[in-house]
């Protein structure tokens, strides 16, 4: 199995599944495979002739694999973007395990977020799948963006798969209408790269200032683990989660879609937090 990317140099992917595969029965090995962006098509379809499980996919690959593969699930299909791979008989199946795992994260925090109001900062990739896990459960989701076109593009795909969802988009430079959102929501998750190393003494995407210390702050960057935003965030009194459980979790989600085993979640989690200390 592996991780097809360009950068891939850095991904903690390898040694979180390498080290679940260690504690198993299963006889494999994670690899990861720098992949021009050119390079996709041919890059996927040799999974078959080199019998290869399955593949993770990273920047810039999980939208431009789409039209390469023979399935893709519904999941995957409603956010537009394929994070896995699985070569089952020479049939190749994209999934997204990005959704699965942050709902798993949240159960793990025993955190609910159905009824809640939420923001998310963001509407790349990532904002995809916490935007269409969010939607379907939340009383309403407002997606910020730096560029508005993409926060209005992202609302209104995840509407078209979820109709009754309540979604609106802003500019972080509508500054009285996320200050209004973000006096009513509980649930503020920031999927942009701001704060992530090396820029961690960036300002924080937004002003928590008004945030209000029953809420729950979740930055999807672990490196640095506490993020100013989450800094910021704990020091008024919120629940805070970094990036790492829903790293796992989306890896584990890969890990069961491509063997049918459960692999250990406590050995991902050491793998990932003793590699992220050592990458800094
Ligand atoms: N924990 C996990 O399992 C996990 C999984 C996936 C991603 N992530 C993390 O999530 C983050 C985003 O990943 P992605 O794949 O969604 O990337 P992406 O598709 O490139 O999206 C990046 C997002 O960040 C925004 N952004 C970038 N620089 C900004 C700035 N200076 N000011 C304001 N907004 C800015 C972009 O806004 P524009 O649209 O305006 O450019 C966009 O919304 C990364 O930190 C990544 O490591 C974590």
């Amino acid at each position: 199995m592996g991780l097809m990317g360009f950068p891939v140099e850095h991904s903690l992917s390898p040694v979180m599944h390498n080290a679940a595969i260690a504690v198993s029965d299963l006889q494999y090995i994670y690899i990861p495979y720098s992949v021009l962006p050119d390079d996709i098509g041919p890059a996927i379809r040799s999974l078959i002739p080199l019998g290869i499980v399955g593949v993770n996919l990273t920047i810039p690959h999980k939208e431009r694999v789409l039209p390469f593969l023979d399935e893709i699930s519904l999941e995957a299909s409603a956010i537009g973007a394929v994070n896995t791979v699985v070569n089952r008989h020479g049939m190749l199946t994209g999934h997204n395990t990005d959704g699965v795992g942050f709902r798993n994260a949240l159960i793990e925090f025993d955190y609910q977020v159905s009824g809640k109001h939420a923001i998310v900062l963001g509407a790349g990739g990532a904002a995809r799948s916490i935007v269409y896990v969010l939607a379907a459960e939340c009383a309403s989701v407002t997606v910020v963006n730096r560029s508005p076109e993409r926060a209005r593009e992202l609302v209104e795909t995840i509407h078209r798969v979820l109709p009754g969802a309540v979604l609106n988009w802003l500019s972080f430079e509508d500054v009285d209408k996320l200050r209004e959102a973000l006096i009513r929501s509980e649930v503020v998750v920031n999927t942009t790269s701001v704060g992530m190393y090396p820029h961690v003494d960036v300002d924080a995407p937004i002003n928590l200032e008004i945030i209000s210390s029953d809420s729950l702050v979740i930055d999807l960057i672990y490196n640095p683990v506490e993020t100013r935003l989450l800094r910021e965030a704990r020091l008024r009194g919120a629940k805070t989660m970094n990036g790492l459980p829903m790293l796992v979790h989306q890896g584990a989600e890969s890990f069961r879609i491509w063997t049918g085993c459960e692999p250990s979640i406590s050995e991902m989690y050491h793998a990932v937090r003793s590699a992220n200390f050592a990458i800094k």
